[in-house]
């Protein structure tokens, strides 16, 4: 039998996709696993009933790769995938969702509104975003409450930058999730679980050259520094890997995960999100992150598989 390899989709991380997949591909095959890598559309549907993979792997970001669609579907077809189920990609991909349960059990998050675009029109902008700066004061980071790669994610340093960061955030996403922008290290810490209970691998720190880890910051080779494993005092390194987990089973997620996190001046790790099929670029976290741990992609990888079909 063979395994399918999922990429690409139509998301506005479709480019990302496309990279973490071949990279996935390329690891499998070097395990020795029969591989096919495939591009998600609805062909895949009689695709997978003619020649059912005996388990696929999801390197579809943003849009239905995390937010649970496709895996409902590969549920509907019987076949085993590596990570979350659909469920719990639902609660998860949805940022604002997945801050409240995290809240729910003990883990700092940044405090935030949430704007539908209709809401936003209706009551008036200007009006909203003055609520907005008194409620929660500045800077303030805007993303949209759906999505990744920082696509449509902006810092707000003065009140008039924040028009733009509203309208350039509803490009992507119709409903903004507005925090409290946190000054600090960014963090990201993976979470494998080969069978045995979610481990949390080193915890990665990112520096983007030009101070802004943006989409050409986390996909062009040099343009940001990192440091695996972070430069952390070990009972903060600590802190934000028990985050991760915390997370990792509070979501209920599974197989894999990737919680960014910002660690403040006094060294305490405030969690932003969770990524339910993060990159596996070359210049991605996750990858990073087994590679500081000592430990083999391809045999993560070949693993994550394995236990996926059990
Ligand atoms: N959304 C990108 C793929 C990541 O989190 O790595
Ligand atoms: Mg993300």
């Amino acid at each position: 039998g063979h395994v399918l390899v999922l990429a690409g989709g139509l998301s506005y991380e479709r480019e990302v996709s496309l990279r973490s997949g071949r990279r996935v591909s390329e690891v499998l095959r070097a395990a020795g696993i029969d591989v096919e890598t495939r591009d998600t559309d609805a062909s895949l549907v009689p695709a997978v009933l003619a020649d059912p993979p005996e388990a696929v792997f999801v390197t579809l970001h943003g849009g239905s790769g995390e937010d649970g669609a496709i895996r409902s579907v590969l549920e509907l077809l019987s076949v085993p995938y590596v990570g979350a189920a659909p469920d719990a990609c639902r609660i998860a991909y949805d940022k604002p969702t997945a801050k409240t349960v995290v809240r729910s059990v003990g883990v700092r998050t940044p405090e935030a509104v949430v704007l539908p675009k209709e809401t936003f029109h209706d009551l008036g902008a200007s009006a909203v975003l003055a609520r907005i700066i008194d409620r929660l004061g500045l800077p303030l980071f805007v993303k949209p409450s759906r999505g990744g790669s920082a696509l449509g994610a902006s810092i707000v340093r003065k009140a008039d930058e924040l028009p733009a960061a509203m309208v350039g955030c509803f490009a992507y996403g119709d409903t903004a999730l507005v925090e409290r922008y946190i000054e600090g290290v960014e963090v990201a810490v993976s979470v494998v679980d080969l069978g045995e209970g979610p481990v949390a691998l080193p915890p990665v720190e990112i520096v983007a050259n030009e101070g802004v880890y943006d989409y050409s910051a986390r996909y062009t080779a040099g343009h940001t520094e990192f440091f695996a494993p972070a430069r952390l005092r070990p009972e903060v390194a600590d802190a934000c890997a028990q985050m991760a987990i915390t997370a990792h089973t509070a979501l209920g997620l599974r197989d894999l995960s990737r919680t960014d996190l910002i660690v403040d001046a006094e060294g305490l790790p405030h969690f932003l999100e969770v990524n339910v099929a993060p990159g596996m670029t070359e210049t991605s976290l996750l990858p990073m992150a087994v590679e500081a741990a000592g430990e083999d992609l391809s045999v993560i990888c070949a693993s994550l598989l394995r236990a996926a079909v059990r």
